[in-house]
Order: structure tokens, then sequence, then C-alpha cells
């Protein structure tokens, strides 16, 4: 066989595998309005992306599981969130405080934060998320545990920062400390093929953004809905979490939440993402 037949026949046994259907379904021409407040769900790219215009993954869901997220009121990640409110003004850990005692009304103390994570950590010498931020509060500021990963309220509470930042584009600033190298690093990892598929993320949702794959509209794989609800799983679920399932599905071994490789991951993907409005929390089948 001669290289590009080869090529062909790889490229025909990946979809088989994957059951990539020929239907072409392009994201649809809305806008997303969250009770009444108009979402940036489709921009143009920033400088060096390798599409025109970047997507909200919204854009890609059927008609019912979009309305779910046109009303806070029918969102069924609402009640996620209203359990990090309670969190958020429950005192815990050693010192006597809750995250209210410092930072007051989060509706005024943390609008527009959750936009622009990850940031740099001089502390840690790395990029943190909101679940890192969180956790470094309770341990240095409040004399608490930190949260186990996705555990002990780390997703409700995340999800309730993001969501003070509801319709904020997203827009992370690459030259704090050396966060430009980590965005390097999440480019590498995300063009590189991985485990028994031989796929990359890129391959998916970059190539074959907007076809079917089994039942799945495949989208570009935004960040800016997280922690997003899932109908399937019926629960709010974390950047980290929805990395590793993607990650699992090529029949790879996948890396810890927070590892070095998801955390680069995060910036190279969360800048995949400027210009989209936070949506937390968005609703995925
Ligand atoms: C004793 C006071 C105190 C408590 C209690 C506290 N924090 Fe903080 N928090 C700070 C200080 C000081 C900073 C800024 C310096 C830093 O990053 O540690 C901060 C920073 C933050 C930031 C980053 C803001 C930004 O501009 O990027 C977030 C998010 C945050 N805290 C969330 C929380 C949450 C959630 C809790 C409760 C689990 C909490 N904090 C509890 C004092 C506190
Ligand atoms: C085999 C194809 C495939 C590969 C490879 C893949 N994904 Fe996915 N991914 C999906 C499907 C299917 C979905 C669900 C439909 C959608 O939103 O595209 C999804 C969803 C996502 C979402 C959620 C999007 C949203 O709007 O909620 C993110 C984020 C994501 N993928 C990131 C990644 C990253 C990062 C990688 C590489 C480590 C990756 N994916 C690799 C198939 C893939």
């Amino acid at each position: 066989m001669n290289k590009y037949l080869k090529i062909a026949a790889a490229a025909v046994a990946c979809a088989t595998v994957l059951g990539v259907g020929g239907l072409m379904a392009d994201p649809i021409n809305e806008t997303l309005t969250i009770d009444g407040q108009e979402m940036v769900s489709r921009t143009k790219a920033p400088e060096g992306h390798p599409f025109d215009e970047v997507y909200s993954g919204w854009l890609f869901r059927t008609e019912e599981t979009r309305a779910l997220q046109t009303d806070t009121f029918n969102n069924p990640a609402m009640l996620g969130v209203e359990v990090g409110e309670a969190i958020w003004n429950t005192v815990d850990g050693k010192e006597g405080k809750s995250c209210a005692s410092c930072h007051g009304d989060a509706a005024e103390s943390m609008k527009g934060i959750g936009a622009s994570y990850p940031k740099w950590d001089k502390d840690a010498n790395r990029p943190i998320n909101i679940e890192l931020q969180i956790n470094k509060c309770r341990e240095n500021n409040m004399g608490a545990e930190p949260y186990p990963f996705d555990k002990g309220g780390q997703k409700e509470l995340t999800a309730y920062i993001k969501h003070q930042s509801l319709g904020t584009p997203v827009k992370i600033d690459l030259s704090q400390g050396e966060l430009q190298s980590w965005w390097d690093k999440g480019k590498e990892l995300y063009y590189t093929r991985n485990g028994q598929l031989n796929l990359a993320c890129s391959n998916c949702h970059e190539d074959l953004m907007g076809k079917m794959i089994r039942a799945d509209h495949l989208s570009q794989g935004q960040i800016n809905g997280f922690p997003t609800y899932r109908l399937k799983s019926g629960g709010l679920v974390s950047v980290h979490n929805r990395f590793r399932g993607c990650i699992r599905d090529v029949r790879a071994s996948f890396p810890k939440a927070f590892s070095d490789e998801l955390m680069a991951l995060e910036v190279y993907v969360t800048w995949r993402g400027t210009g989209l409005s936070v949506e937390t929390p968005g609703v995925r089948q």
C-alpha cells in the first residue's frame, strides 16, 4: 500500500470506530440570552487561533437542552449554584471564618473574577484555577482542609463563583509569570495523538467540529460554561473531569486532576474560548 492509501485507510478506520456520521450540522445561528441578558456565544477568534470564529458549546446542543439554559429558573444546575452560595456563607475551619467573612457579597467581590482564570500563582509557582484558589483560601485563610477533587462542595462553590461572571467575556492574561510557557505546553498536548484510538483533542474538536459522532454533535470543546450540568449524569461536571472523560474515550490512561498536564490544557483551552461569555452553569447532554 502506498503512503496515501495507508493514510486514507486509517482515516476510514478511525471514522468507523468513532461512528462519525456524514450529516453536517453546523452550529445554529442563534444568540443565547439568559434571563434576558445577551451572551456572546460566537465571536471573532483571537490572533493565532486555528478558527476564524469561536463558538460556545451551547450552539451545538439540541433545542430542548438549549432551552434549559435560557432561564435560570429552569436550569437544573442552579440548584448546585445555590448549594455553593450556602457554602460561601458557612463558617468552616479553625479560624471560625466563612468566605463571606472576608469577601462579603460575592455578587460584588467575585464579579468578573471567574472570567480571568487560570491565573499565575506566585506562591505555587504554577497556574491555578478557581478550584485551587478556593483550596488556597481554605488552607491559608480559614484553617480548613483543602477539598479533594470534585468533593465536599468544590464543584458547587466553583459554579457559584463563576456564575458571578455570567456574561463577562473570557480573557486570561498570558503575561503573568510563566503562564505563556504553560499555554505552549497545553497547545502541544492539544495536538498530540493519544490512546488506542490515536486521536488528539484537535482531531475531534477542530477537524470534526460540527459533525455527529455517535449521538453527539461535536463542538469546539470550549470551557466557558463550566462547571456544566450534564443531563446524562444528572449533576455538575468540572473542567478536569470533562478533560479526563475525553481522554478516557480515546482509550488512554488519564492524568490526575490538577496535574501539570491538565492545568496546561486548561490554560490553553481557556484561551481558545477568548471573548465568549462565561455561561456557568451550562447545560449539556
Ligand atoms: C481571612 C480572609 C479570607 C477568607 C476567609 C477567604 N479568603 Fe479568599 N482571599 C483572601 C485574600 C487576602 C485574597 C487575595 C490573596 C490571595 O490570593 O490569597 C483572596 C483571594 C480569593 C480569590 C481570588 C480573587 C482574585 O481576584 O483572583 C478567590 C476566588 C477567593 N479568595 C475565594 C474565596 C473563597 C471561595 C473562600 C471560602 C472558601 C475564601 N476566599 C475565603 C482572603 C480570604
Ligand atoms: C473522540 C473524539 C474526542 C476527542 C479526541 C476529544 N473529545 Fe472532547 N468531546 C467529545 C464529545 C463527543 C463531546 C461532547 C459534545 C461536544 O461538546 O463536543 C466532547 C466535549 C468536550 C468538552 C465540553 C464542551 C462543552 O461545551 O461542554 C470539552 C471541554 C472537551 N471535550 C475537551 C476536550 C479536550 C481538552 C480533549 C483532548 C484532551 C478532547 N476533548 C478530546 C469528543 C472528543
